[in-house]
């Protein structure tokens, strides 16, 4: 049975994550910050059959991430999904991340190199004896924000700074880690109808992680290290 750990795995895009591998058959780790107030995870849980099991990871505390690789020791992992994002949106009332010119919020910008940055390096570090037992891919949800090529509006400093990190990491990643077989790609996954994409945007959580499911099993190991819109295209 294939595997998978998704992060961030409560709501929005890592739930539907979640969803879609339990519904095609896959054994499933979840992790989240909360999981004694992830309700719908404890929902799909309930029904899974035994494949859905939920675990504890804030991707800014070590601890909980080396706990649950050691907690899995020895099992193979096939995909690691690296989802959890945090857009520097205030939770103090501070200013957004998309902050004009001149008002950065240095908080912000850390927990956004925090979760964007160092969770999906330490995640990486964590689990690449799962993944290379199963010789595995990791994915890690970036966004089209994060390419230079494509920025043509300017601002949102911060989060565009941490996912073109993000990017580097990846590719640096995909290189290092090709003698163990293991392959790793950034995604896109679109604007998307989430908490973080908000209500107006145009794509279903559904149809990008149908996608990015997609472009994960046709990842050759020569894409690797790649960039891709959640269809499949190439970016930047
Ligand atoms: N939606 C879009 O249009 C869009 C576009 C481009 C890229 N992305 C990227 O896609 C990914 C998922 O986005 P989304 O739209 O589903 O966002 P979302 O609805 O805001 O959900 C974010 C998820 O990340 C989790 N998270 C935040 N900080 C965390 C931490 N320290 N440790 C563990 N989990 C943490 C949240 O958990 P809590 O519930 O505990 O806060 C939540 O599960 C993110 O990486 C985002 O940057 C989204």
């Amino acid at each position: 049975m294939p595997t998978v750990l998704v992060t961030g795995a409560n709501r929005g895009i890592g739930l539907e994550f979640v969803r879609q591998y339990l519904a095609g058959g896959w054994r499933v780790w979840a992790a989240c910050r909360q999981p004694a107030s992830a309700a719908s995870l404890s929902a799909l849980a309930a029904d899974g059959h035994g494949r859905l099991s939920v675990h504890a990871i804030d991707v800014e505390d070590p601890a909980s991430i080396d706990r649950l690789a050691a907690d899995l020791a020895g099992i193979p992992i096939d995909v690691l999904i690296n989802n959890a994002g945090s857009s520097g949106a205030p939770t103090n009332g501070g200013p957004r991340p998309n902050a004009a010119f001149g008002q950065a919020s240095w908080d912000q910008w850390l927990t956004m190199f925090r979760v964007n940055v160092f969770g999906p390096m330490r995640m990486a570090e964590a689990f690449a004896p799962h993944l290379e037992a199963a010789r595995g891919t990791i994915l890690t949800l970036s966004s089209q924000l994060g390419s230079m090529a494509l920025n043509t509006s300017g601002s949102v400093y911060g989060y565009r700074a941490t996912k073109a990190g993000a990017n580097a990491v990846m590719k640096s990643l995909a290189i290092d880690l090709k003698a163990r077989g293991i392959k790793v790609v950034t995604v896109h996954p679109g604007w998307v109808k989430t908490d973080m994409g908000g209500p107006s945007a145009p794509v279903e959580p559904a149809d990008s992680v149908r996608g990015m499911r997609t472009v994960v099993s046709g990842l050759t190991a020569e894409a690797s290290g790649g960039f891709f819109n959640y269809d499949g295209t190439p970016l930047p």
